[in-house]
């Protein structure tokens, strides 16, 4: 059957008139309804664009499928990634909202997700949250990531995310030309409030 990019099951709430539209992507085993309440708070009046990952494991929906812990499947996060992409246009063209204004927010395997999206399509997000988030891949050449903001929120003691991981990342961004921030903080892999408050004032001051 073939895929056409909205049939992602999500959920889409109109922001006021305006305001930029936040990509909420899951963790491991969330769903479309996870992050609205994040949302929400994160930036109030935002539009709100919540796919549900594709990928089943056991009973968890992912965005992607990795091969162990923190070993992705190459393949299928570049399928994936380019197929998260054209979600984002066909839910514009459908809904309405302005393409060149979407901010990804992600949590762990949604970050990782918003992480291959900066890196694969520099186009398709104006900004990125990355809570908890690793290196998807290293790619070949640098995108052209000219400026796009990125927060990356960290824990020190992340059991799944070593904080060399975490580094790579932002080096790769930074290097990219994104306009990186990172935030550790002295925890593991949960959100903390703490996180929130600082992806909250790092938003409103875009
Ligand atoms: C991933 O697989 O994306 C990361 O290990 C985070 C997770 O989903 O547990």
């Amino acid at each position: 059957m073939a895929n056409t990019a909205l049939d992602f099951k999500h959920r889409y709430l109109a922001g006021a008139a305006g305001a930029p539209t936040l990509l909420l992507l899951h963790g491991t085993g969330g769903d479309e309804n996870d992050l609205l309440g994040l949302g929400q708070t994160l930036l109030p009046g935002a539009g709100l664009l919540s796919p549900r990952g594709k990928v089943m494991e056991g009973a968890s929906p992912r965005f992607f499928r990795r091969l162990a812990a923190g070993v992705f499947d190459l393949e299928d996060l570049r399928l994936r990634t380019d197929e998260l992409a054209e979600f984002i246009t066909s839910g514009a063209g459908q809904y309405g909202f302005d393409p060149a204004r979407v901010i990804a927010v992600g949590y762990s395997n949604g970050a990782n997700i918003a992480a291959s999206l900066l890196l694969r399509h520099p186009g398709a997000l104006s900004a990125a949250v990355l809570l908890h988030a690793m290196t998807p891949f290293v790619p070949e050449t640098p995108p052209a990531l000219d400026g796009t903001p990125v927060l990356i929120t960290a824990g020190r003691v992340d059991p799944m995310v070593p904080a060399a991981n975490v580094e790579q990342l932002a080096r790769i961004l930074n290097d990219s030309g994104a306009d990186v921030s990172l935030r550790w903080s002295p925890g593991g892999h949960g959100l903390t409030e703490a996180e929130v408050d600082a992806a909250t004032q790092w938003l409103a001051a875009l």
